[in-house]
């Protein structure tokens, strides 16, 4: 596939940000560390090299050849990708004696360049830096300055090659976006066709043409990434796509039956294995967080291992796998390090892991999914479901497990979760559910003391779980919340909220 965009990853923190900007100008782009450049270039019409923890005055910095890139294809370098064009090309870098951290604003010395195109003087962009570029190479031209900054924008001469200081991926560059589609379409005259329905038609061809009359094995879990990968799958093989959804009896209230009810209502050829009483024994006594994640592992493992022997002659294994999953990242001390490792030893993988592996959505960011998930069609409720861990209410019931504990907390989430549907709350918070507390605290109801349980609420915002903050709810909502759950859930005589951030604190309790 060509009109591709490379990001060449040299460690920065913003990297992904990069490459969801340029996706969201619909325009396909793939990261790369920035030692593995890919063999074929020629699947790649212009190329990004991204920020960086190091310095290139440092003797680890890295310096991949790019005598394939320079000059043959429109090249962009951001912040130490703009210093690295300048100081290998007989430019200079040192130490900055400024503050270059946070925002500054764009002057520019050359005017109605297109790289700036639709861009004005004064825009707000972000600076995060310790080097800067004192002189530039030879054969450059000065695009643009900031008030603490004098190169903060050039190109070379003769070629499309750009550099910038600023972080056009970052949101407090206003116009970052706008200065990326120039480059990019103006200047690389990329076309702007990465769209969800296109990914649809290519991904279902791609897998008719890989897969032809192979039968396939899917586990799904409820999730958004799971469901879209099975609707995928299932617009290009049909039945021949055998769904398994697990009850691990660690689910939320009434998920098993609803979800099963939906998956069956799209259409999918889904089997619902009740497994509920099999997780649920050999979990008995355990207490220990890990283990219990341990356990519910195994145990999955195996059912998914008897389940996959019923359907006869399963070639594929398909996975729900998404981009961030598989982005091989570089290490901030210059080696790039291998983020996915198999620790498997081979011959003792179950049986259902023997099967070649197909993951349709493993090219895509979690908004990506939504917007595919969309375009497929399938449900906005489903698609917008908060994340959801695999071991479930396991980890939010600290201590042991017992069937009543499982049913206690699932009257108390389902209080608080359709709580913040009615109050249209669900969709401004990124992750909600309650925890079982090992505490009993005396309490009085009518006139009897009790000594019950206490349960604790926690809604977050996050972008992709890494950090969190704890969610301003209102007073109103709490308060009613708490009394609905006190009222109906016997067991439960006292509610509190969570307001730790992650860090130092994590969103779920074990
Ligand atoms: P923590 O608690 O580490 O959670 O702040 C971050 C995100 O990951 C989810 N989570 C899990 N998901 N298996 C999963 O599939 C797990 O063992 C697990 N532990 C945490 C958590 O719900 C949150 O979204």
């Amino acid at each position: 596939m060509q009109n591709k965009v490379l990001i060449l990853d040299f460690g920065s923190q913003y990297t992904q940000l990069i490459g969801r900007r340029v996706r969201e100008l619909n325009i396909f782009s793939e990261i790369k560390p920035y030692n593995k450049l890919p063999e074929d270039l020629s699947e790649y019409t212009a190329v990004i090299l991204s920020g960086s923890p190091l310095s290139v005055r440092g003797e680890d910095a890295v310096h991949p050849d790019l005598s394939e890139i320079r000059g043959k294809k429109p090249l962009l370098g951001v912040c130490y990708g703009a210093q690295y064009l300048a100081h290998f090309n007989g430019g200079s870098v040192e130490k900055s004696n400024t503050r270059e951290y946070g925002r500054a604003n764009l002057n520019f010395v050359k005017d109605n360049e297109p790289f700036f195109d639709k861009v004005s003087t004064g825009s707000q962009v972000w600076m995060s830096h310790a080097d800067t570029i004192k002189h530039l190479p030879e054969n450059t031209t000065l695009l643009a300055s900031t008030h603490d900054v004098e190169n903060a924008a050039f190109k070379f001469d003769g070629e499309e090659t750009y550099a910038i200081q600023f972080h056009p991926e970052v949101y407090h560059s206003k116009d970052g976006k706008q200065v990326l589609e120039n480059f990019l379409v103006k200047i690389a005259k990329m076309e702007q066709t990465w769209t969800p329905d296109a990914f649809v038609d290519k991904t279902v061809a791609e897998l008719k043409e890989k897969i032809g009359d192979e039968k396939v094995i899917l586990g799904l879990s409820g999730g958004v990434d799971s469901s879209v990968a099975a609707v995928l799958l299932h617009k290009a093989i049909g039945k021949n796509l055998h769904c398994i959804f697990v009850n691990n009896g660690l689910l939320r209230k009434n998920e098993y039956s609803e979800v099963l009810k939906q998956y069956e209502g799209m259409g999918l050829n889904v089997k619902g294995v009740d497994a509920s009483a099999r997780f649920l024994d050999d979990l008995v006594g355990e207490s220990d967080p890990e283990t219990k994640r341990k356990t519910i592992g195994r145990v999955f493992i195996e059912v998914f291992d008897d389940e996959s022997h019923l359907v006869e002659n399963a070639k594929w294994l398909a996975q729900g796998t998404i981009y961030p999953d598989v982005i091989e990242s570089v290490s901030a001390t210059g080696g790039p390090s291998q983020t996915i490792k198999s620790h498997h030893n081979v011959g003792g993988l179950p049986d259902f892991m023997k099967l070649k592996v197909v993951e349709p959505l493993k090219m895509l960011f979690k908004d990506e999914v939504r917007r595919v998930g969309a375009s497929l069609g399938i449900d906005k409720a489903l698609l917008g479901r908060h994340p959801f861990p695999g071991p479930g209410l396991a980890i939010r019931i600290l201590g042991d497990i017992t069937p009543e504990k499982v049913a206690i907390l699932q009257e108390v989430d389902a209080i608080f979760i359709d709580g913040l549907k009615k109050w249209d709350l669900y969709d401004k918070v990124w992750q909600a559910g309650a925890m079982l507390l090992p505490v009993n605290s005396v309490g009085v109801m009518g006139d009897e003391r009790t000594y019950e349980k206490c349960v604790a609420l926690r809604a977050v915002e996050s972008t992709d779980g890494m950090t969190a903050d704890w969610v301003n709810l209102p007073y109103e909502f709490l308060q009613k919340t708490s009394n609905d759950i006190i009222n109906k859930v016997p067991g439960v005589n006292r509610v509190v909220y969570d307001i730790s951030s992650k860090p130092p604190a994590t969103i779920e309790w074990e």
